[in-house]
């Protein structure tokens, strides 16, 4: 090797050892005839000091050192003196008395400074990826994301797991989004999927006998971007045969708490056994399926009160069947018109009409928009509905209830956000429960599975899928943690008649269902076990255990929101010969839609 030690170890206990380091030119700096370098590698920083004197030759050559170099050095690990030790460096104590050094390779000036405060934009460091990972905030995520894994392939081998690789040349398996296709050389006109997730193959896995399988899948969904989405990204998948909701719920409970304390044992888990919470209640309470359960605030009706009002706006709401929803914001009453005023922008971003307020003033008083509409017994119902208390703002949203409850529930984190009470040092992780197994699909007048059609009803409901499917439930269940869904299972069908059925209600013909999912049709017919499972999404896990707001910052090589890798240059054009062998034609859309999608493949003539 050439080096002794990483740079980032270096410690008190080191003083006096000849070291070799390894590793890039953080930082040069001329201090009156002595060079301070600070030598940067993966494990930190350490300062390296030459001296003319006493290394003439090494000194020369730490004259031309510049960001970004690549070198090595041998010297002596010395105690700092204490006015020089930097508490902000973990190697702050010791520096590096330099003897000789040598140049392993020059770089040029980087488009960006390496360090973890500079703000690049983003299209600049996904373009420079490799330096952008330099960043030691990056390197600490790219390890938190191996610990992450490493630690759950060993829980889940220790409790007889088996990892399981499934193809990623697949036919196509519905989760509700588009699929990326690939096609067949060999077989002309025909295409593969990427897959949506290995869900069908795992519960073949169940029928084969694996028993207990996971895997760290790559799944690949063709559907708009947002921050915590990428076209291609990882779950944590698994299934279990011979279970129910409960055994599937445990184990994975059990996992995340395990992990949590040993990749973050800094972060708090807010509650144990995590909290459960129904789908429709956490609609109700929170304004979304995914609550941020570090803080209160809940969202509450206040429909009862406006309708005694005449306040006409609010009134023609609740006379439509809308609804008028209410949440409290402790203390905000100090807000400035200005200030309220951005909250109302945000209102309007998310579909509100307009954002109602008051501010609730010393003995009960309200001052705001609304206030005047308030006669006395109107006041006191909207005090005792939202527990405001002097020095507190209400805001209310009215409008059809979805989407009071989406843009309430917004407001809600937006608040929690401004008083500071999404504290990232706590986790705070709930199941959510009893989903519907169909909603109704108002544009093709059918039902709609929620999760996938191989979601199995509720025992108790499976009577409703003749009478009422609207409210069958589903052995469904969600993991959320700090306002995210990390993820999401359910006990499968595993028998035929039943699949049958809800094929049936999905409006999926038998020869549909034939030519779709023949394959585990048949396989059911052979003796499927009962089973169930769940799918993580890691990168969302590891985000929350890194705090960071964007699923990008722990991926090595992330697409940007375009779809698009800058680095590399994919989606890119190909050879017209490529093509041919693939019996495409490219039809290009006119005028082109997105300047970032350069070609679009159309199934074509031969
Ligand atoms: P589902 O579609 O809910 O379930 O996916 C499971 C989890 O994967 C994560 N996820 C994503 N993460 C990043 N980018 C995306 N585009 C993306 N899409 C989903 C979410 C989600 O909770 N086969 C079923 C699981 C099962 O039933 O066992 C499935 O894939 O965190």
């Amino acid at each position: 090797m050439r080096r002794t030690h990483m740079a980032g170890e270096l410690r008190p206990t080191h003083a006096g050892q000849r070291v070799t380091l390894a590793g890039w030119v953080h930082r040069s700096r001329d201090h009156g005839g002595v060079i301070f370098v600070d030598v940067r590698d993966r494990a930190g920083i350490v300062q390296v000091v030459f001296h003319p004197d006493t290394a003439a030759d090494a000194f020369r050559v730490a004259e031309t050192l510049r960001s970004e170099d690549v070198i090595a050095v041998t010297g002596t690990v010395q105690m700092r003196p204490a006015d020089m030790v930097n508490p902000k460096l973990a190697t702050g104590e010791v520096e590096v008395i330099a003897e000789t050094v040598e140049v392993l390779n020059r770089s040029r000036t980087p488009p960006f400074v390496i360090r973890d405060e500079v703000k690049a934009n983003e299209e600049l460091r996904l373009k420079y990826r490799y330096l952008d990972l330099r960043r030691p905030r990056m390197q600490r995520n790219l390890h938190l994301r191996h610990r992450t894994i490493k630690f759950i392939r060993d829980w889940l081998d220790e409790r007889g797991f088996w990892e399981v690789e499934t193809p990623i040349l697949i036919k196509s398996t519905p989760e509700g989004a588009r699929d990326f296709l690939v096609p067949s050389r060999l077989q002309p006109g025909k295409f593969y999927a990427l897959p949506q997730s290995p869900q069908q193959l795992k519960q073949l896995l169940m029928v084969a006998g694996v028993d207990r399988y996971f895997q760290i899948a790559r799944c690949f969904r063709d559907e708009d971007l947002r921050g915590d989405r990428q076209p291609e990204f990882t779950q944590l998948d698994l299934e279990m045969a011979f279970v129910d909701e409960e055994d599937v719920i445990a184990l994975n409970e059990a996992l995340m708490i395990a992990l949590a304390e040993a990749v973050v044992p800094q972060k708090r888990i807010l509650q144990v056994p995590f909290p459960r919470l129904g789908y429709a209640e956490a609609l109700e309470r929170y304004g979304s399926d995914k609550p941020d359960l570090r803080f209160g605030l809940e969202l509450v009706d206040v429909g009862h009160v406006w309708a005694e009002t005449e306040f006409r706006v609010f009134r023609a709401v609740l006379a439509e069947g809308g609804a008028v929803k209410a949440v409290r914001a402790p203390g905000l009453a100090t807000y400035s018109r200005k200030q309220i005023d951005e909250l109302e922008a945000l209102a309007r971003q998310w579909g509100a009409r307009g954002l109602a307020w008051v501010k609730v003033q010393e003995g009960g008083k309200l001052q705001g928009s609304v206030a005047r509409f308030l006669g006395d017994g109107a006041r006191t119902a909207l005090l005792e509905a939202t527990g405001a208390e002097p020095g507190d703002l209400v805001l209310m949203v009215a409008g059809a209830p979805e989407l009071v409850a989406d843009v309430l529930g917004r407001l809600r984190l937006e608040v929690g956000e401004r008083l500071g009470l999404r504290d990232p040092d706590v986790l705070a992780f709930a199941w959510i429960v009893d989903f519907p197994l169909f909603e109704w699909d108002e544009e093709e007048g059918r039902w709609d599975a929620v999760h996938h059609p191989f979601t199995a009803p509720k025992d108790e409901d499976v009577q409703l899928l003749e009478s009422d499917p609207g409210r069958v439930r589903a052995k469904a269940y969600d993991l959320v943690g700090n306002g995210w869904e990390l993820a999401g299972g359910s006990v499968r069908i595993h028998r035929r008649d039943v699949q049958q059925r809800v094929f049936e209600l999905l409006d999926i013909s038998p020869e549909r269902a034939q030519e779709r999912f023949g394959h585990m049709l048949e396989a059911f017919e052979y003796g499927a076990p009962p089973h169930g499972g769940i799918a993580w999404g890691l990168d969302r896990v590891v985000m929350l255990f890194a705090d960071e707001p964007n699923i990008r910052e722990v991926i090595a090589f992330p697409k940007t929101a375009s779809g698009v890798d800058v680095m590399t240059g994919a989606p890119g054009e190909v050879d017209p010969e490529q093509l041919a062998e693939l019996h495409i034609r490219v039809v290009l859309p006119e005028p082109p839609a997105d300047p970032g999608h350069s070609s679009r493949a159309e199934e074509g003539g031969k």
